[in-house]
């Protein structure tokens, strides 16, 4: 019984101390709705929300965050999500069946420094796609980052830094 009680206590510390989850969503709209290319570049936005059930959530300006990049000869679009420091970093949900957007070739998650990104490229950039990706952190996230002003501060920061 004391084993059990004690398991249990470990347990909901382990929880306590390593799931502090955050939760993102990239929106991403093209003139003919289509999940799949059309002739037209998506409009995205970055939408911040600390529960995945949070509705609407916090949306930053269209294309807040986001930046181009070539590789290959290939273009990425790459847009921050702000999860500095997160030990996991998922994707959480995209539609069903989605006919341009496929993870490892037209999109992906990718770390760098200390932060995380997810990049779109081909004909996921011509779909409309919603990306939900969580984030999850060894402690309170304002802790790390300590409000949404502070959150779009960094989005508009990471899009200067890639023109500079
Ligand atoms: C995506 O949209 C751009 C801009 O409208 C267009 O030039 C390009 O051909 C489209 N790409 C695809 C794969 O449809």
């Amino acid at each position: 019984m004391i084993g059990k009680v004690v398991l249990f206590g470990v347990a909901a510390l382990f929880v306590v101390a390593f799931a502090h989850p955050q939760y993102r969503t990239l929106k991403c709209t093209t003139p003919d709705g289509k999940l799949k290319a059309g002739k037209d570049r998506a409009r995205c936005n970055m939408i911040i929300k600390d529960s995945e059930t949070e509705k609407p959530g916090r949306p930053a300006a269209e294309g807040e965050g986001c930046f181009s990049e070539t590789h290959n000869g290939e273009e990425r679009v790459y847009c921050a999500l702000i999860c500095p420091e997160a030990h996991t970093v998922f994707n959480a949900h995209i539609e069903q069946g989605h006919r341009a957007c496929f993870n490892f070739f037209s999109y992906q998650l990718e770390k760098r420094e200390n932060d995380w990104y997810i990049w779109r490229s081909g004909k996921c950039l011509n779909s409309t796609v919603t990306l939900d990706v969580g984030c999850k952190f060894d402690k309170p996230f304002n802790e790390l980052v300590a409000n949404d002003n502070e959150i779009f501060a960094r989005l508009r920061a990471r899009a200067r830094k890639a023109l500079a």
